[in-house]
């Protein structure tokens, strides 16, 4: 059990802000922001073709608009109590529910955390990685 004594995920509030082709979720600990993430749903040519989030050309396979993780992150001390897995969660349920049915995630290394262990956790299997070896991951939205 975590320092505080919380249960995991206990007290954790989450508030999704739906904007045209974005979702953003906020996890909150008693008002406090605690983590963080937010999707884009786009097409193949528009996020290769301008987005920052992707190094690479070639990595989207689908014709049709597809969902692109961003920003990840939990607070420090928050962490390893399932508010990432639930992040990740409540955006491909977002996803299923606008037809968007393949999420994607460029996991690049910050903060000396490796990401690569918890997406794949969550169920995400890599697909390729940049020129840098960063890699980029892939989930079904609607698979178990
Ligand atoms: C990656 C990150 C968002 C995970 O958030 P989190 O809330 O701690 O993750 P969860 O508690 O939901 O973890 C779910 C499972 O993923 C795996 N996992 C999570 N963090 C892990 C780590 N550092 N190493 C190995 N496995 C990990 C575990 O299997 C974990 O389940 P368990 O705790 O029961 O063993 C968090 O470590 C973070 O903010 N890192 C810095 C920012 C970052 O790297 N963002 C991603 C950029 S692409």
């Amino acid at each position: 059990m975590p320092a505080d004594g919380l249960q995991p995920t206990m007290n954790i509030k989450y508030r999704e802000r739906h904007d045209g082709a974005h979702l953003s979720i906020i996890a909150l600990r008693d008002k406090v922001k605690v983590g963080a993430i937010w999707l884009k749903i786009a097409t193949a040519e528009e996020l290769e073709g301008s987005y920052d989030a992707i190094a690479d050309t070639d990595i989207i396979e689908e014709d049709g608009e597809v969902g692109f993780l961003n920003d990840l992150v939990v607070n420090k001390d928050c962490r390893r109590q399932g508010i990432g897995r639930e992040l990740v969660a409540r955006l491909r349920a977002f996803a299923a529910r606008e037809g968007v049915l393949f999420l994607y995630v460029h996991a690049v290394n910050v903060e000396d955390v490796d990401p690569v262990p918890f997406y794949e956790e969550c169920g995400f299997e890599k697909i390729g990685e940049d020129s840098g070896g960063d890699p980029y991951l892939k989930i079904s939205s609607i698979s178990s």
